[in-house]
């Protein structure tokens, strides 16, 4: 019996105790599933009109949100009816099952809402509190990211590596700023300053989830970002690991998808980019940062 139509038991798992690689690419491919039939959706819908709504002061929600989620919630569950499900626009009762399907319908509503073509779907799995598996799908450019844990990343089928770009100074960076940027100190400028002035670029896209994707697949060196929520990252965390990347907290400490300070990168400039965020922290003058920034270059442990 496969695993489709129940949850992951005890009996699903190897001698080490892991659920093995068939059951993970079972779950993924369900995910690939959801992921197309939204973007399809979204494709369907971009640049027409929409009835937008306002979370915040500049924080939007589209019917294309919405319904996106509910496309997505609605063939997982039909799959795994017994799975957990966090997604940004809806509250789902939490009832104990191992498998929680950590969702963002839509990334890029601010892109989305104003025609501007980049956005994406994420949907990660955890599995007892472990990312197992992850999908980012970008329908505009057909660009599908999977990966599954132990397993490997992949765009369309091929196999992901994070890039050998170092040190930091050559490499191109991606990052975010927070909705409520305007009003809370913590908005993300003085680093962005920072990296700008070190580093050989820096992009804002506005997906948060792509931008990790974009890690993953060496098209960008590293990223970092702060206050987002567990359905910007959960896919793309795993997508950075399994391509041979480094996840950390901004301090250089073990990442877990609530934390909300995240740096991520291929692993050779992560020194570099944690020593520049705890200088610019202690309020370093750009100088002493890049200076500080520059003098890193140990490797970290991939966890
Ligand atoms: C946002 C995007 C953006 C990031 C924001 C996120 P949303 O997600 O990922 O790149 O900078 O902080 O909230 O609202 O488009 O799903
Ligand atoms: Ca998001
Ligand atoms: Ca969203």
């Amino acid at each position: 019996m496969g695993v489709m139509g129940r949850v992951a038991r005890k009996s699903d798992r190897n001698e080490a105790g892991e659920l093995d690689m068939t059951t993970y690419n079972d779950y993924l491919q369900e995910a690939v599933i959801a992921a197309r039939i939204a973007g399809r959706y979204q494709k369907y819908r971009f640049a027409s009109s929409l009835t937008i709504e306002m979370k915040g002061d500049k924080n939007l929600v589209t019917e294309v949100d919405k319904e996106s989620e509910r496309l997505i919630v609605e063939h997982l569950l039909s799959r795994f009816p017994g799975h957990d499900i966090v997604a940004e626009e809806g509250d789902y009762p939490q009832g104990g099952s191992p498998c929680r399907w950590i969702i963002d319908p839509v990334d890029g509503t601010t892109n989305y809402a104003h025609g501007y073509p980049w956005f994406c779907s994420s949907i990660g799995l955890e599995l007892e509190g472990e990312l197992v598996a992850g999908v980012i799908y970008n329908p505009v450019y057909d660009e599908l990211f999977t990966a599954t844990k132990g397993g490997g990343a992949y765009l369309n089928g091929s196999h992901l590596s994070v890039s050998a770009r170092a040190p930091l100074k050559h490499s191109l960076l991606g990052t975010g700023f927070p909705y409520d940027c305007a009003t809370d100190p913590a908005n993300n400028f003085t680093n962005f300053i920072a990296f700008q002035k070190m580093a050989r670029g820096i992009r804002r896209a506005g997906a948060a989830a792509l931008d990790l994707a974009y890690v993953a697949a060496g098209r960008l060196d590293g990223y970092w970002e702060l206050k987002l929520k567990a359905w910007d990252v959960a896919a793309g965390v795993l997508m950075v690991r399994e391509a041979g990347g480094v996840v950390t907290t901004f301090d250089g400490s073990t990442y877990d998808i609530f934390n909300d300070r995240i740096v991520a990168s291929n692993g050779m400039i992560h020194d570099e980019m944690v020593t520049m965020l705890a200088s610019v922290a202690s309020g370093g003058s750009a100088a002493q940062n890049q200076a500080l920034a520059a003098r890193t270059s140990e490797g970290y442990v991939n966890s």
